[in-house]
């Protein structure tokens, strides 16, 4: 590979994608430019459509090219260039699309003028649809039967996640599940902490934590082409994964540096994922369970100990 792993360059993801040994990526993560007008610092988000089209196809084969045959490639993207770029991807690029998810979250921007808009579109794309990673154990979330209905017939290892997530119930009592198809996470708010603060863009941890542990396996290649704050890179060398990135922002860049420097393999993701209100509510603080251990992954294991105690003997 003409550049190095575990590294975050500044450089155009098209010039940067050309580098990578083609065959080598496990997991490729994209969150483009959605040419709205956002105000990055250096990149202009208002391109002719057809522009912007072409350069997505450009960037977008590259990152094809890089991947390995069994490879996964995940594209966030808005409403307006949602339809195209799947189809770019499905018939020209030759993926299959798996999933096409919707990421609900609130603290989107204000509209007066029509419904604010509260949803971002995730395709997950891959290049074999019989050969590809998908580590449902890692992933598995609490079923309603498992919360709710004290169910005997409930699956112990939860069940995995609809198409669209929620994965903090708390934050919406009476509306999604965490087993079913809206995915929601909060998007990263002024007041919370793991907000870096000085990209507008910065997706929550938890959400690349589920794509991460799905979509590859501890020391796999986890490519992101338009790193931003660096929120893909950070939860794969949590995870540890290998990393690489790219980013046109010098300043962008820099923070990501830091970021990545005060971070360790192994660390915890920022934000949670226990659906604590989805535990009927009671004075009683749930108790948790040391000795069982239904997944792979330590941060899901704290997961289903929050499943109360008079409910855990119904699971079966
Ligand atoms: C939507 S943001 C990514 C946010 C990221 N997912 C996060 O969680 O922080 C898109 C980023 O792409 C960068 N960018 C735009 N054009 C690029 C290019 N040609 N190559 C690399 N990065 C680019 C922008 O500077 C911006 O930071």
């Amino acid at each position: 590979m003409g550049i190095e792993l575990n590294q975050i360059y500044k450089k155009d993801c098209i010039k940067g994608l050309a580098q990578i040994e083609p065959g080598t990526v496990d997991l490729a993560f994209a969150d483009p430019p959605f040419n709205i007008g956002y105000d990055y610092d250096t990149y202009n988000d208002r391109q002719d459509a057809d522009k912007y089209l072409d350069w997505s196809r450009d960037w977008m084969s590259g990152v094809v090219k890089a991947l390995k045959p069994t490879g996964t490639f995940w594209l966030a993207i808005g409403d307006e260039y949602a339809a195209e770029l799947k189809i770019i991807a499905q018939n020209e690029l030759g993926l299959t699309c798996r999933n096409w998810v919707i990421w609900y979250y609130t603290f989107g921007v204000h509209c007066t003028k029509k419904f604010s808009r509260s949803h971002a579109h995730l395709f997950y794309f891959v290049k074999d649809p019989k050969k590809f990673t998908f580590n449902d154990l890692d992933i598995r979330v609490p079923s309603a039967r498992q919360l709710v209905y004290a169910d005997k017939r409930a699956d112990a290892r939860g069940r995995v996640p609809d198409d669209t997530w929620i994965l903090r119930p708390q934050d919406l009592p009476d509306g999604f599940k965490p087993d079913e198809s809206v995915w929601y996470f909060p998007r990263v708010c002024g007041t919370f902490k793991e907000r870096e603060g000085w990209h507008g863009c910065q997706m929550p941890e938890q959400l690349l934590g589920r794509i991460i542990r799905a979509c590859s396996n501890t020391g796999d290649l986890v490519l992101d082409p338009f790193a931003g704050s660096g929120t893909t890179l950070a939860v794969a060398k949590k995870l540890g994964r290998q990393w690489l990135g790219f980013e046109i922002s010098k300043e962008y860049i820099a923070r990501i540096r830091k970021r990545m420097k005060n971070i360790s393999s192994g660390d915890p993701l920022d934000g949670t994922e226990k659906p604590l209100t989805s535990v009927p509510a009671t004075p009683d603080k749930p108790k948790r369970r040391q000795s069982r251990k239904p997944m792979s992954s330590p941060d899901n294991q704290d997961l289903f100990s929050l499943i109360p105690k008079n409910k855990k003997s119904m699971t079966g």
